[in-house]
């Protein structure tokens, strides 16, 4: 029997949607990887949500491991409103919805607002798991670059103005992840922010802004594209992942009303709710702004460590932009196809994720690669950037 055939033919097509999810091959023991974007082990707060868990458990029995979960629940909801007060974006309960993730947020938004004749504006390159969850909406992209300063706003405009004079539709939302984006580690500019707003309403479409790293800052902390929305045009994207625990699975979508409901309504019970018990625990233990300093501290100090490795290792030709907070440095090598060379990285012990799974047309990230100094400590970083060096100089 042909069990694939009992597919629609929208899930075959998608079935068929490249990539597949697996970004690099199995990893050799001891390989330094430079490709994860997890939290650094170290930072992840084991025994605070054990004491969280325990408490939780001692505290209110079976109730937080029932459909509807414990009261916490809603003191978690309330703690995120605060914590996004605190940085200039101000929603009630109903303009907020936990989801599973930022991933889950990213793919209720799709389900809500996107159909095939849908035309989604993306970053190019931009986070290869939301290129995977559009894909499965919509083929109809248009993808904008990105420099170091962020979203290229003059060639958005560009594209929106003359797609305007052709009668063509405009893009329902753009996809933005405006602060140490994925995989460049770039941030937009004020002044782009201020600009991708105006485009919003002048052309009128929504604007989904992820913010998985907008907390991790080294120096600078600009305002959210969602803290200088005063049209509802902006649906913000956030995440515990980064600066907690990935398995903890909490994230959320901050925006209007209407999409909120649209949001819970596909959503139905596919919720966490122990974990969100559990996390409202540990948050209402915790001196978040004290974790937070922490968290940038380190990343910084990783930062710093990768910057002057791959000044001394790495050889004239390959240049990288310079990230001012989150995981991740993007860099490129001019003539050398990172995909074939990640054979050899790997062959000497470092990893990392060739830059064209990061594009809706792989042939434009050929030269280029992610690093993430996340995961590994300093000197696994320095020596995983020696190792990419050595293997670098002999691909040129
Ligand atoms: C830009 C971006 N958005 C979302 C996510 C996923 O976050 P979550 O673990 O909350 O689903 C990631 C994780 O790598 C990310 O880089």
């Amino acid at each position: 029997m042909n069990i694939a055939s009992f597919f629609p033919k929208n899930i075959q097509l998608a079935l068929k949607n490249n990539p597949p999810g697996k970004w690099i091959p199995d990893l050799p023991e001891g390989c330094i990887r430079l490709h994860c974007g997890y939290p650094a082990p170290v930072l992840v707060p084991v025994e605070e949500i054990k004491a969280a868990v325990c408490s939780l458990l001692e505290l209110e029995h079976d109730l937080p491991l029932h459909y509807t979960g414990s009261p916490k629940i809603l003191e978690l909801k309330e703690q995120i409103i605060k914590r996004l007060e605190e940085r200039g974006i101000s929603v009630s309960e109903e303009e907020l919805l936990i989801t599973s993730g930022a991933c889950q947020a990213v793919d209720l938004i799709a389900r809500i607002l996107l159909d095939k004749e849908a035309v989604v504006a993306i970053e190019s390159p931009t986070y290869m798991e939301a290129l995977e969850i559009f894909q499965n909406y919509t083929k109809l992209f248009i993808s904008i670059p990105v420099d170091k300063h962020g979203l290229q706003t003059d060639v958005l405009e560009e594209i929106l103005a003359e797609r305007k004079r052709n009668g063509l539709a405009q893009p329902r939302f753009l996809y933005t992840i405006p602060t140490f984006q994925n995989p460049t580690g770039t941030t937009m500019t004020a002044e782009r922010r201020q600009h991708v707003l105006e485009l919003a309403d002048k052309y009128n479409f929504l604007i989904v802004e992820d913010d998985a790293y907008g907390e991790l800052f080294f120096n600078n902390n600009l305002p959210t594209l969602k803290a200088m929305d005063t049209m509802s045009r902006v649906l913000h994207v956030g995440s515990l992942s980064k600066i907690v625990a990935p398995g903890m699975r909490i994230g959320w979508i901050a925006g209007a009303c209407e999409i909120i409901h649209a949001c819970a309504w596909f959503k139905k019970d596919l919720n966490h709710p122990f974990a969100q018990a559990a996390m409202a625990v540990y948050l209402a233990n915790t001196d978040f702004d004290e974790k937070l300093i922490t968290l940038r501290d380190t990343y910084r100090s990783k930062c710093a460590v990768l910057l002057s490795a791959l000044e001394q290792y790495l050889p004239e030709s390959a240049s990288w932009y310079v990230p001012e907070g989150g995981y991740f440095a993007w860099m490129k090598i001019p003539g050398v196809d990172t995909s074939e060379m990640l054979t050899q990285a790997l062959a000497e012990g470092v990893s990392f994720i060739p830059g064209r799974y990061f594009f809706m047309d792989q042939s434009d990230g050929t030269e280029y690669l992610r690093l993430s100094f996340s995961y590994e400590d300093e000197k696994e970083i320095a020596d995983g950037i020696r190792r990419l060096g050595r293997v670098v100089e002999a691909s040129l």
